[in-house]
């Protein structure tokens, strides 16, 4: 597996093997990675001749008030669990030569950024389909993996690839979650022992309520209130959004008449988790 440090040298790199007709497949990540990363890797391993990974905390979809420096970082482990994986580029560069002090272009979805995650944080998305922007320059893949874990995120980059005409496929990957339900996070590791337990609560009301939905119930005000109900019974949660969408627009819906994403973002402490799952109606 080759390490590439600087984003001149990657983007050298793919141009060559793009010349040389090669199906070029990349999984973007932040580091830490764990079995829903890995996933994706096997994902996009099926389907491409070269496998590009990249590890990068991208500053830009952090708010003042996120956790920048303290976001869990490992590389050695990373770097060993990309050769496992088979990985043929990591691409692994420094924040300052991915933006430089002047930098001023922005990529930013006007539509689907603006419930949910984007509500609370402001110029998340804008970081993150800038970022994600820049890498499929540098990277220049066929395909790219992106997991529903982060749903929301997924399909801002669907549009962004829709409305800039970006010749990239996105695919979607399924949420890899822990035995017990919890999906699968960097953040995980901020979890105490009890915390990893009240965490349960995003998996466990999604079952509450999609009992419910499958049992008829259909007025969101009700299956809204039944999940806040059932997280806030737990000390330490504290729900910072539950949302009843429509699956591929994310407006917000009053009752379950289509395929519908719920997803929600739960404080544990100070950990912030989210999750969702698709009701297919
Ligand atoms: P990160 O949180 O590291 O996630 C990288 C990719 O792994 C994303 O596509 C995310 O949806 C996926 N992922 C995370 N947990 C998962 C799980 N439990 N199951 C399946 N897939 C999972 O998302 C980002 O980084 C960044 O925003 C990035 C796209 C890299 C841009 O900076």
């Amino acid at each position: 597996m080759e390490i590439i440090r600087t984003p001149e040298a990657m983007q050298l790199r793919a141009l060559d093997l793009k010349r040389a007709g090669r199906v070029i497949g990349l999984v973007p990540t932040m580091g830490s990675l764990h079995e829903g990363h890995l996933s994706l890797m096997r994902m996009a391993r099926k389907s491409c001749d070269v496998l590009i990974s990249s590890i990068f905390v991208n500053p830009t979809q952090f708010g003042p008030n996120e956790d920048l420096a303290a976001y869990p970082r490992d590389f050695e482990r990373d770097e060993f669990l990309c050769k496992k994986e088979g990985v043929d580029l990591l691409f692994y560069p420094e924040s300052k030569m991915m933006y430089l002090p002047d930098a001023s272009v922005w990529v930013d979805e006007g539509r689907l950024s603006s419930g949910l995650c984007g509500a609370e944080r402001a110029g998340h998305f804008r970081g993150v389909c800038t970022v994600v922007a820049k890498l499929f320059n540098l990277t220049q893949p066929d395909l790219a993996v992106f997991g529903e874990k982060d749903a929301q995120q997924l399909r801002i980059i669907e549009r962004m690839v829709r409305d800039l005409n970006v010749p990239v496929k996105i695919v979607r990957g399924p949420i890899v979650r822990e035995r017990d339900g919890l999906a699968m996070s960097s953040r995980n590791k901020y979890l105490s022992e009890q915390e990893r337990k009240n965490a349960l609560c995003l998996r466990r009301s999604l079952d509450h309520v999609f009992e419910q939905m499958e049992q008829g119930e259909r007025s969101v005000p009700v299956l809204r209130e039944a999940m806040r109900t059932f997280i806030e019974a737990l000390d330490g949660a504290e729900v910072d959004y539950i949302e009843f969408v429509n699956e591929q627009s994310l407006l917000p819906i009053e009752q379950v008449n289509c395929n519908t994403l719920v997803a929600l973002a739960v404080k544990i402490g100070r950990t912030r988790l989210i999750d969702n799952d698709i009701f297919y109606a």
